[in-house]
């Protein structure tokens, strides 16, 4: 038996040496130490052994297993290395690594996600509204006569259907009154497209975010407060804000918001964001009519509105001199807000 024993280790060495891949490694184990190997075949002889010799082969058969195995590993390891070493080829391990560019929110998003949140504070709740719209929602029920300049084919992008893109998020105030009695108090972040000549203040596909609320005793107060609030919410409270007359036919009376605008290297100046007023009667009887119902009537509710320019208030919250650098995807200029 113990000559057995030192055979098959002898043989076991040198098969296990010879071995250069990983499949004849682990066939050479299974034919040594698996259930059927020449190792585990050859113990099952020790309950022949005589009792006086049991220990010297016991110790014998554990030693030729401890070889084998350490064999078997170091083997294993050697080839481990020299693979690693094949794919390391040609790369220098020392050399510092590359970062990984971290990513950031666009600065149109951001703003929208601020206003959403100071404005959602202060009772407004999310409303939605389609992209392409009819005229009924566009301008019709928005007190907007089929002579309005902002009809214009040369204004407004008409599908041949009749159909248009939506010149502003006021739409969705039409559609919110529509769909739910009064008290409303609602905001409507979204797109809207003019035909308008592209410049450093003008996009023909840009951002609104309109705002409305309707109750009973709604006051132009409310509307200054509100608006005078968010703006000083959203850029700070030493924001210069200033209300300007207007006219828009759907509110009565009308303004426009100029905010004081501050970008590096220029003197600053105010610009336009946002247009608002009380709403004009003339659209809550077109929503009577709509509704078939008097919720909304004159008589009973005042409200007010406003369409921010969300491109606009994002220029002036980092003082971007130019509304195109949003739409451009310069990375020099978007990792500014990483
Ligand atoms: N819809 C107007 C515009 O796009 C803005 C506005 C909204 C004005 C609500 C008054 C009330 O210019």
């Amino acid at each position: 038996m113990k000559d057995q024993i030192e055979a098959i280790q002898t043989e076991a060495l040198a098969r296990i040496d010879s071995a250069n891949d990983a499949k004849t490694i682990e066939d050479a184990r299974v034919g040594i130490l698996g259930k059927q190997g020449t190792l585990t075949k050859v113990s099952a002889g020790m309950r022949d052994v005589a009792k006086e010799d049991k220990a010297a082969v016991g110790q014998l058969l554990n030693a030729a297993r401890q070889a084998i195995t350490a064999a078997l590993d170091s083997k294993k390891s050697a080839l481990q290395d020299i693979q690693d070493a094949e794919a390391l080829k040609g790369i220098d391990a020392t050399l510092p690594g590359r970062s990984v560019h971290q990513g950031s929110l666009h600065p149109l998003t951001h703003i929208r996600h601020e206003a959403i949140s100071i404005l959602r504070r202060m009772g407004f709740a999310l409303a939605d509204g389609p992209e392409i719209e009819d005229e009924f929602h566009c301008f019709d029920a928005l007190n907007t006569p089929e002579d309005h300049p902002a009809r214009n084919e040369k204004d407004t992008f008409y599908f041949d259907s009749g159909k248009l893109l939506r010149t502003h998020t006021s739409s969705v105030q039409v559609r919110t009154m529509e769909g739910e009695a009064p008290p409303v108090r609602i905001i409507a972040p979204g797109s809207a497209y003019r035909r308008d000549e592209i410049d450093a203040t003008h996009l023909s596909v840009f951002n609104q975010l309109e705002g409305l609320y309707v109750d009973t005793d709604v006051s132009l107060g409310d509307l200054k407060g509100t608006l005078e609030y968010f703006l000083h919410e959203l850029f700070g409270a030493e924001t210069e804000v200033r209300f300007r007359p207007h006219f828009f036919p759907f509110t009565e009376p009308s303004f426009e918001i100029d905010v004081k605008l501050h970008a590096k290297g220029q003197a600053p100046k105010w610009i336009e964001v946002a247009g608002c007023g009380m709403v004009d009667p003339a659209v809550f009887d077109a929503i009577s009519g709509s509704r078939k119902d008097d919720s909304y009537s004159p008589d009973k509710v005042t409200g007010f509105a406003f369409g921010m320019g969300l491109d606009r208030l994002a220029m002036i919250r980092w003082g971007i001199r130019d509304i195109r650098l949003l739409i451009e995807n310069d990375a020099r200029f978007l990792s500014q807000f990483a």
